[in-house]
Formats: C-alpha cells, structure tokens, sequence
C-alpha cells in the first residue's frame, strides 16, 4: 500500500496502475522491471537495480499511420517465464555465454489494432532488454507506417555520459563525456569533415550511450538485433534528464519503418553494472540476437591479415589506376603516388604475410571504377569482377595459394547499393572461383536509394541480405560505414566485424583520434560487436612520409600493440607498411604472437576513457595475453596475475612504453624484457601519457 501510495504521488497518470502492475526481477533479484498502464491505457515501465531506481517511469509505445496507437490499451495477460542455457560462440572472448533471464510477457489489447501488442521483457543479471511484439492472429499481411517510437528512458540523476551524435549516416565521430543536461551536438559541425554526415537534431545521440551515476554504477543505453526498422537515436530532454526514443527515417522524412504484421521490433537495452568493468562483460546484446543460423561453421577463421591499404591512406598510393596512369601518360614520368593494387606490390604482401605468419592480405584499388567512386553519388561505378589491367588476377591467385596465403577481396560499393545487389552472385563467385573467402564490403557517400540513409530501414536490411548471402557462398564479411552492429555476429558469425566508427584511418588524414578514443570504444560502440578499426602503426608521424603532413597517431607505439588486447575483434590488421614492420622485428614480435581468439577474459581494472586492462587466454591454449592502455595522462597500475593457471611458470614478454615515451613528443621508444613469473605474482605497469603496455605470457 505504501509502495502505491508514494507511486500514485509520483506519477498521478498512473492512477489506474493499481490493476494493471506487473513486475518481473533477474534471476539474482537485482535488477527488476515494473509494467504498468495509466488512466488512459498508455503503457509505461519503471527499472531498478540494487533497492535503486535506475529508469524512472517511462512512456512505452508507437505512433503509426494507419492506426492510433498512443493510448487506449487494456491488459489482456502478463505471463512469466524463465529461460537458462549456456551456448558456445563461433569464436569470441570466452569459450561459453550464459544466456538466463526471468520473461514477462504484457500482452495488450487495442480496439484500433484489431488485436494485440506484447511487450516482452527479458530481465537478466546484468541488465533489460525488451521489444514490442505485434501479433498475428487475424492480422497477417497488415501494413504499420511507423511515424514514431515512444519509448523513454527517464534517468534518475545528471549522469557523465559518453556519446557521439544521433548522426543518420555515419558512426566515424569523437567521442564527447558530459552531463546528461550538457548534451548539445552543435560543437560536431566543426568536426573534421567526413564522406557523409547527417544531424538532424542537435540533442540526438547515437547507441549505444553509456553513462555514470554518481554513486559509480554504470548504466547503457543500446540496442540489439536491429533489422528491418532504422536504427535507434535517442533525444535528450536535458532540462527532465529524459532521453526518448528517436527513429532514423526512411527516404520519407516523415516515416520510420513500414513493417508488415506479423513484426517485433528489434530490442531495446538498458546494460547495468556497479562498475565499468561489468559493463565490458556483459554478453546481454548478443543473448538477445537469435543463436547461429549456419550449419557448418567449419570455415569461418578468426584471423589476422595485412593489406595494401595504408599506403593509400598515407598517400604514398592511390585506389584509382586511371588516374595515375592518366599522370604519367601527360608528364611521361613516373608520378608519386602509383596505383597501390599493382601485381609487383601484392606479392609483395603476400610475401611479407607468409613470412610473418598472417592469415591474409587485403588489397583495395584492385578493380574498375575508382575514377568516379567519390563524392558523385553515381551508380553503376564499380565492377567487381573486372579487375585493373596492372591487377594480374590469375597470377597473384595462384601464388597467394601456394604461399598458403588468402586475399581478402575489396568490394566498395561508394553507397551505390543496388548496383551492388545486382553484382553480389556474380561477385562472390568470382571470388570463389580465385581462392578467396573474405570481402571488406564499403559504403562511402550518400546513399543510392536516393534520400535512404546508411542507418534506416532500407540499409539495415542489406546489411544483413549480405551477411546471409556471403554466408551462403562460406565467405567472411567485414563492412565498412555501415550501420553500428547490434549483436548480429551471434547469428552470422562469418560477419567478422564492422568499422562503423572513427577508425585509425582518421589519423593519417584528420585531427585523429583522441588520445583517450580507444578508451571510451570498448564501452560503447564494441558493445554491439567487434570493431575492423585496423591497429598496429608503427610509423606514428604522417611527416616520414611528407614532411608537410602534421597529422599524427595520438598513441605511443606501445598502444598501438596492447590496442590487439584491448579492442577485442576475430579479425585485427597489422595496419602499417611492410618496412616499417621489419625496421622493428622486435616490437612486431607482439603482432605475430597475439591471438584472435580466446577462452576467457578477465577485466583487470577500467573507468572509461581514462584507462582499461584486460588480459585474455589464447582459445585452447593457456598462454595469456595482456593490454593496458591509457588516455593522455600517464597510468599506473598493479597487475595481479591470479588468472594465470596454477603451478605453471610463464615467460612474461612486456612491451612497455620506453624511457621518455609521450604520445606527442616522444611516441616511438617500446622497451622490451622478459621474465619469469607465475600465478599470483605482481606486474607494474607503468603507462605514458597516451600510452600502453602489452605482455605475452607463455607457459615455460
Ligand atoms: C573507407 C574505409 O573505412 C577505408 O578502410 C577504405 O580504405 C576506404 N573507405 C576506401 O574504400
Ligand atoms: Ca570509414
């Protein structure tokens, strides 16, 4: 009675709750979900964590075209029931993920609908997530025009929040830490330019948004298994402290999705955890992605690649053979700046991959159109079957097989989509029929379909025509712009990774990547899945290639090896040229050694975009791994090595950041030693400013 008195107190649009309250609590109790309708039959729900309230009373539902769907819901039935099953990923961080939670499942009747909305929620220890399930029961066929989503989330305090803008088209932003009621995009129209941005509203952030409350416990906003709706945004009421659900649109400003009955919604995600750490191992999102549709995983390979791409990015080479060809055909010189993906140069990766030991080599700029992928928002630009005449198919097929070597195939589509669509069969034969099973797809400029974006709708569902198809022809895939993952790595594990964020790249052409950036990733955009975000620089100063350039990588060298530990990914790129890798045999030690596969990992300290170390078991080995990074201040901490295996020396090889090392004024010097050590020992980690630490710890 008391409990109602004080909710009636808090919330009078809730008077009629008293028959319509529902609750449901995670397994251990901790966090628990109410449910429950006002006088008008408008749905909302309330969570709390640890005796706290975390989401204060929030607004559920839709708006659509076709029928009111605001209010004027009755409670039909609200079931309950528990799911607990413990499944092993195609590859990942730990070798088994426990999938347990408590269901309730509100179910609703609506005049106007015609039958009824459930809204599932699924409570687990570490968080929610719930979806909006519009059943069938005479309903098949029905069209619903989404105008809106409803839904709310009331934060309970002016949490620090780390955020990037509710951008339609892009996830490649810096990161901002504020309070929730200083939430302002305005400043990212100064950003560095970028191929396609779109902000509509300057209070929108994307997803997955994490936050601080005061008393330390962290909460995440997110999503999982996005498909066929637009990806979610939220607005932020800074004066309520209120963030509302925002939809990306389709082509038609004025609608978000047009779905047909029956449709559920992708989930909605609250993460939750007393520290920062917890959030870093929540396996919450991929719980909620439907488990693997391929039958025989037996050829998708985590792995490691390099790949003429670099050198483009750094200007020593171009994609575009035209282009170059054209330049030395009018001065009749040779011009700087050659066609990258000449055959004399892929074999000499693959040359370079074989004697190091990588799994594959990718190489953009091997076939037509480069001439007119930029900025033109042209279609029909590439050919993915065609490669440049300097390009020897034949002969760098037959001898990247015989070194034992892959190539990973390029596919930028510069956002023409349903050229690519027209292409993908024929494309993905070609590629079979050249010995290769991986393509880094890209999506570059504004997107064909006019006025789609590469959040909505339209896109999400390509992305995942293209996970399925690859699937179907045993190719990996990792895209470039798309839309950030939402956990679907569960159900397509051949989807390797995704870039969908502000990548090394930028640090070879832009003001970079701040310091602090890989700092705040693994809690926010990793969440939803692994980052192609291509590590591994060694030649930090854009000056060693043009003494003009200014751009830096704002890491030591020692970050950029602890960078494998610390993004976790099933494909990492040893990002830099080949000669820069052998001037530093030693330090590219770490490189070859790390694994992209684990067992187990163990969060060992971490507060986000300050400083985070974890250590990983290599997948059936119990060799460790270790990384430590830090942002723009120097870090220092204690390494328990209790997740060592009991009475087994190791030999710890620590990459640490040399004598001096700065990120900006002395980023180069890695001091390397090993010692013994066993379980339980201590290991000082000593971090420069905007560095890091790596270790290898092999059983003696
Ligand atoms: C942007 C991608 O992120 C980058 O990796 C690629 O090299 C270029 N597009 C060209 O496709
Ligand atoms: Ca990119």
């Amino acid at each position: 009675m008391k409990h109602l008195l004080f909710l009636l107190l808090l919330l009078p649009c809730l008077a009629n709750a008293q028959n319509t309250l529902r609750s449901v609590s995670s397994p251990d109790k901790k966090v628990s979900v109410t449910i429950g309708l006002n006088k008008t039959g408008e749905p909302f729900y309330k969570v709390s964590f640890n005796g706290k309230t975390v989401v204060d009373w929030s607004r559920l539902g839709f708006t659509t075209k076709e029928t009111d769907l605001r209010s004027g819901y009755t409670l039909m039935n609200a079931q309950t029931s528990t799911f607990d099953e413990t499944w092993k990923p195609v590859w990942g961080e730990v070798a088994q993920i426990r999938n347990h939670y408590n269901e309730l499942r509100y179910t609703m009747g609506h005049q106007q609908l015609g039958s009824a909305l459930t809204i599932q929620f699924r409570v687990f220890n570490d968080g929610i997530g719930f979806r909006y399930d519009f059943l069938t029961k005479d309903n098949e066929g029905k069209k619903l025009t989404f105008t809106d989503e409803l839904t709310e989330f009331q934060m309970t305090g002016d949490h620090t929040a780390w955020w990037i803008p509710g951008d339609f088209d892009s996830n490649e932003h810096v990161y901002t830490t504020c309070k929730i009621s200083e939430i302002d995009c305005a400043r990212y129209n100064r950003e560095h330019a970028i191929a396609t941005q779109h902000i509509v509203k300057m209070k929108n952030t994307q997803t997955p948004i994490t936050m601080r409350m005061a008393d330390g416990t962290h909460i995440t906003i997110a999503e999982a298994a996005l498909a066929d709706f637009g990806a979610l945004h939220l607005e932020t009421d800074v004066k309520k402290l209120k963030f509302k659900a925002f939809l990306i649109s389709t082509a038609d400003s004025t609608v978000k999705s047009v779905n047909t009955l029956p449709f559920h919604t992708p989930w909605r995600v609250v993460l939750l955890s007393k520290d920062a750490a917890g959030i870093l191992q929540s396996k919450l999102i991929m719980n909620l992605n439907e488990p693997c549709k391929i039958q025989d995983v037996s050829w998708i390979k985590p792995q490691k690649y390099v790949g003429v791409w670099w050198e483009m990015h750094v200007g020593l080479a171009t994609w575009d053979y035209e282009a170059t060809a054209d330049m030395m055909a009018a001065t009749g010189r040779e011009v700087k700046g050659k066609h990258g993906a000449n055959t004399e140069n892929v074999l000499r990766y693959v040359d370079f991959a074989a004697q190091y030991g990588f799994d594959g080599v990718l190489v953009e700029g091997w076939n037509t159109g480069w001439k007119d992928w930029f900025g033109k928002m042209k279609d029909e630009v590439f050919d993915f079957a065609k490669p440049y005449p300097d390009f020897d198919m034949d002969r760098i097929s037959r001898y990247a097989k015989e070194k034992g070597v892959k190539i990973i195939s390029h596919h930028e589509t510069s956002a023409a989509v349903p050229s690519y669509e027209r292409q993908m069969d024929a494309a993905y034969a070609y590629m079979k029929k050249n010995g290769q099973n991986a393509v880094k797809t890209g999506y570059v400029g504004k997107i064909i379909p006019r006025g789609e974006w590469h959040d909505g709708q339209w896109m999400n569902n390509h992305y995942l025509r293209v996970a399925e198809r690859t699937a179907q022809n045993q190719i990996m895939v990792d895209m470039h712009e798309p839309v950030r993952p939402s956990g679907w790595h569960r159900t397509w594990p051949n989807w390797l990774a995704s870039e969908a964020t502000r990548g090394q790249e930028f640090n070879a052409w832009s003001t970079g990547n701040p310091p602090e950036h890989e700092c705040i990733l693994p809690f926010t955009r990793s969440l939803g899945g692994p980052i192609d975000y291509t590590p591994g620089i060694f030649e930090v100063r854009m000056s060693a290639y043009d003494p003009k350039k200014t751009e830096v990588v704002h890491t030591t060298v020692a970050k950029q090896l602890a960078l494998y530990v610390t993004l976790y990914s099933p494909l990492q790129m040893a990002a830099d040229l080949p000669e820069n890798y052998e001037k530093r045999l030693d330090v590219f030690q770490f490189i070859r050694d790390v694994p992209v596969d684990w067992d187990d990992t163990k969060i060992l300290e971490a507060s986000i975009g300050d400083y985070m170390t974890v250590a990983r078991r290599q997948k059936g080995a119990q060799n460790w791994f270790l990384g430590s990074i830090t942002d723009e201040n120097p870090h220092k901490f204690e390494a328990r090595l209790d997740f060592l295996a009991p009475g087994k020396t190791y030999v710890a090889t620590i990459y640490a950041d040399g004598k001096g090392a700065h990120w900006k004024d002395n980023p180069y010097p890695v001091s390397i030693r090993s010692i013994e050590v066993k379980k339980g020992d201590k290991l000082l980690l000593d971090l420069a400013a905007g560095g890091g630490c790596a270790v290898s710890f092999k059983v003696k």
